[in-house]
């Protein structure tokens, strides 16, 4: 269990997340729901800056927004210095709407639709990240039509192997992102770029994978990228004025997690970078990062109400909660690990391992394989930690269950910033044609 300034054990021995008591919280808005701790992702936001703004200055940190699309989280990191980098139409209307100013945020994606092109020129995002020359050619027809320029970072796969699970790998030779170094292919992406008409060649962007702890390929990132910048310097005669390393910093699931603080990934990452500048002779680029999970992960916890408790003698133990791969895919998808605890009793020793189960009609429907609680009753309230990155943002409605909603805690107060998704709206997008309708006379 993670305590922090911002998350404790109160004196009737019940979870407490920014002031707020979980359990209160449980029964307030119902479960399961997510808890995103204001004051924490504050917190990350400000240890990002915390080495940029004195040994880089020309840089800026990007919002991942693919963690936690939501208005409330784009208001909130805005209001730190941060930009945000989209990958769809629907984050880049979310951050519209919440006011983001559009020359802070990056427009990503391997297919971007035409709508989704022209939303980005039309918006005047400060640059699209382009993943293939496909996309660089209709873009180009898209800002003609409009009349208009857009910048262009092109990102480019570095050929990098990070140590995490190989579905969030990007940089391998194999991967579906990019164009490779190696092969030539983004030196010539490039080339061909700089023939278009209305596409300015603005720098690179890689991205080497998430859920990294190590420095080692983030420098060798650093490393391989500055490499290439001499070499676009060289073949084309262009420069590279903006630098985007992309995302990928760690954070703590279970105690076996042991990550680096972002201002540590991002002091090495600065320190090899102003390295490479003096011996490859650069001219300094605009230096640009992009965290997602580490932004919100940590600040996010989901409460439940155990329910059935199923005991395998001598197998397995189930607890199943209300929530499931819906709210939470990440086991199903990664077998990724959590911890949990019981927030009505958070003082009461553990004296078993359980399986937390969700409850969809999937034997891999899991939450939490092996955690440690005291014996656990129909109606606890259990809590899910490290829950704000990648889990609102990959829910959906399998077996017709509802996303939860997410309330943003601080200093004993607590708002919804997603409110409940109800039946009628789940069932108001169903339609039947007339033709059926004689069917169940
Ligand atoms: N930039 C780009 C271009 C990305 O593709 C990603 C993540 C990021 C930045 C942010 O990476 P982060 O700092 O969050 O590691 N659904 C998976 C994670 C997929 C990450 C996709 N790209 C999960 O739940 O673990």
């Amino acid at each position: 269990m993670k305590i922090t300034d911002t998350m404790n054990i109160n004196s009737e021995g019940r979870l407490q997340i920014g002031g707020c008591d979980a359990v209160t919280l449980a029964h307030k808005f119902g479960t399961p729901l997510y808890v995103l701790d204001e004051e924490r992702v504050r917190a990350v936001c400000r240890d990002f800056y915390a080495v940029l703004k004195d040994k880089y200055p020309d840089s800026l940190v990007c919002y991942a927004s693919k963690a936690l699309s939501c208005k409330a989280v784009y208001k909130i990191v805005a209001s730190e210095g941060l930009g945000a980098d989209v990958v769809s139409e629907g984050e880049l209307l979310t951050a519209l709407g919440a006011g983001f100013n559009a020359d802070t945020i990056y427009f990503h994606g391997n297919n971007k639709s035409d709508s989704e092109l022209k939303l980005a020129v039309g918006s005047g995002v400060h640059a699209v990240v382009v993943d293939s020359l496909y996309e660089a050619g209709r873009l180009d027809a898209v800002c003609a039509a409009a009349g208009k320029r857009m910048r262009v970072l092109v990102r480019v796969n570095p050929g990098i192997d990070a140590h995490t699970h190989r579905f969030i790998q990007t940089t391998r030779v194999d991967s579906k992102f990019g164009f490779a170094i190696a092969d030539g292919s983004a030196l010539a992406a490039i080339g061909a770029i700089l023939k278009t008409d209305n596409l300015d060649f603005t720098g690179l962007h890689c991205h080497i994978g998430s859920q990294i702890f190590e420095l080692k390929p983030f420098k060798l990132a650093v490393d391989k990228m500055t490499d290439f910048i001499k070499t676009v310097a060289t073949e084309l005669n262009a420069g590279v004025s903006e630098l985007n390393l992309g995302g990928g910093y760690g954070i703590t699931y279970t105690d076996e997690d042991k990550p680096l603080k972002p201002s540590e990934y991002v002091d090495a990452i600065v320190e090899k970078l102003i390295d490479c500048i003096a011996e490859k002779a650069l001219t300094p680029p605009r230096l640009i990062f992009e965290p997602g999970r580490s932004v919100v992960g940590e600040a996010g916890t989901t409460l439940y109400t155990v329910g059935a408790v199923k005991d395998i003698k001598k197998v397995k133990k189930y607890i199943s909660v209300d929530g499931g791969m819906f709210e939470n895919p990440r086991y199903a998808l990664y077998e990724a690990k959590y911890e949990a605890m019981l927030a009505n009793r958070a003082l009461e020793k553990p004296v078993e391992t359980v399986t937390v189960a969700g409850k969809c009609c999937e034997s891999g429907d899991m939450l939490v394989k092996d955690a440690f609680l005291p014996k656990a009753e129909p109606g606890d309230i259990l809590a899910v930690f490290s829950t704000g990155a990648y889990n609102y943002s990959m829910a959906g409605n399998y077996n017709r269950n509802r996303i939860p909603p997410m309330v943003l805690v601080k200093d004993g107060k607590a708002d919804y910033i997603i409110r409940p998704q109800t039946y009628d709206e789940l069932l108001s997008r169903d339609v039947c044609p007339e033709r059926l309708e004689g069917d169940t006379d």
